[in-house]
């Protein structure tokens, strides 16, 4: 079988790399790809914004399966598209991928199903917030209803804030067309989980969870990233929750989907806010996270590629999958100034030192090779993952491996996981 990732980053390095050791996998293409997925797979320049070059793509290689990482080109419907003209693709149609590219659409969804979320009002104008303001306590969690890469929520402090924060989304100076409408939000305490499931469109199986890391700093300081690192164990979530999960969330949202005519097909990312009074959506993304997908395929040890054929075919089976009891951890290693301006072009070493440490992969994400070696292209460059029968060992053979490799600015968070560790 021939397969074709769609993407460039960290999760497209490790979607390749898995679907390489499937027996049923002949040849795998990437596109674009990157400095590292280039040595696993033919990489092909394309501009994956365009929904008709990724189609004419499809018709040169004739792929078997294609798989797409991020979630532009479904919000494009690139899996309608190539549906229609018979290319079996993994993912969600355009409509089922509301869910991720607006905002706004997701929470009256979760709202008209019963979905745990935080207390919201949808805002067109100023004046819509002016109004909606009163009936919020601080702090306020504003959101831009459109894509926005990780940098369309902000946490304020105060009204105040929350009003300015809106009115410079609302004007399109902030984030363009992907602020022109706002979600202000009640504000959530309590740890982060990435619960992801596969699902067929009515069959639901829950993959491994992960933990994010989305700010930049160390003890979740300063803004938010599209994720710093990420940790994956068999223990993050036990049967009971992933069952309460599965019961309260993942299936009323298929189902949901699906009695209002968008059938959900693919991965569909559960990011939830584990507070006080039980979990609840903080957003749902329609394909693999990106760092989670890293620590969670490090972790898979049955057929991805079947995995993606049965969610296609109708099939989709949480006996299909199988984890290992290991724990995974990936530190991402990224340009400096990320995740705000960053210089590019900053040659990287160390890479196959510790690309040979025991239970160590280290996934390209903003890499470009030329001549032998690899450079830096775009902010988040590395993701560098580790694999032990314990946490611990995984998070100190991820360090390990991070201190040997370096590039002019690099930076990454030094406390990946050490909540999870000190807890124990
Ligand atoms: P989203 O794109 O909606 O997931 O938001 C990105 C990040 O912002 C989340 O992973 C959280 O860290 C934070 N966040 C979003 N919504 C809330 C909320 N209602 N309360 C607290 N933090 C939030
Ligand atoms: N790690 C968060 C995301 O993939 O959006």
């Amino acid at each position: 079988m021939k397969v074709l990732v769609i993407g460039s980053g960290g999760r497209e390095h490790a979607l390749v790399w898995k679907l390489r050791q499937s027996p049923r996998v002949s040849k795998v293409y990437c596109a674009p790809g990157n400095g590292g997925i280039a040595g696993e797979a033919e990489c092909l320049p394309t501009d994956i914004k365009n929904v008709e070059t990724l189609l004419a793509l499809a018709h040169q290689l004739r792929p078997d399966l294609t798989v797409v990482g991020p979630e532009l080109p479904l919000t494009l419907g690139v899996v309608d598209e190539f549906t229609q003209r018979g290319y079996r693709i993994f993912g969600p149609t355009k409509a089922a991928a509301q869910l991720e590219s607006s905002k706004s659409f997701a929470k009256e969804f979760l709202q008209r199903h019963h979905i745990p979320t935080a207390h919201y009002a949808i805002c067109n104008s100023a004046d819509d917030v002016h109004d909606a303001l009163p009936h919020f306590h601080t702090p306020i969690v504003v959101k831009a209803d459109g894509l926005a890469a990780g940098k369309g929520v902000v946490i304020c402090k105060s009204k105040e804030e929350a009003a300015s924060v809106s009115a410079d989304m609302l004007s399109g100076k902030m984030l363009g067309e992907a602020g022109s409408r706002v979600v202000l939000e009640e504000c959530l305490v309590g740890e982060e989980l990435s619960f992801l499931v596969m699902s067929d469109g009515e069959r639901v199986a829950a993959l491994a969870a992960a933990q994010d890391h989305k700010r930049v700093g160390d003890g979740d300081t300063g803004p938010n990233t599209g994720g710093m690192g990420a940790y994956s164990t068999s223990t993050l979530v036990d049967d009971q929750m992933r069952n309460w999960l599965l019961q309260h969330v993942a299936r009323p949202v298929v189902d949901g989907m699906k009695a209002e005519g968008m059938e959900y097909k693919g991965v569909l990312y559960c990011g939830l806010m584990m507070t006080a009074k039980g979990p609840m959506v903080l957003e749902f993304n329609c394909r693999f996270g990106d760092p989670e997908t890293q620590p969670i395929l490090m972790r898979l040890e049955s057929d991805l590629a079947e995995a993606l054929e049965a969610s296609i075919e109708g099939r989709v089976s949480e006996g299909d999958f199988r984890w290992s009891t290991d724990a995974s951890v990936c530190i991402v290693m990224a340009s400096g100034g990320y995740p705000g301006a960053f210089e590019a072009g900053k040659k990287i070493i160390g890479l196959e030192e510790a690309g040979r440490l025991e239970g160590v992969k280290v996934f390209h994400a903003g890499t470009s090779a030329r001549d032998g070696a690899c450079y830096t292209a775009g902010g988040r460059v590395l993701g560098i993952t580790a694999r032990a029968a314990d946490l611990q060992t995984a998070v100190s053979r991820a360090y390990d491996a991070a201190s040997m490799i370096g590039f002019e600015g690099a930076h990454y968070r030094k406390d990946i996981a050490a909540r999870a560790l000190k807890v124990k």
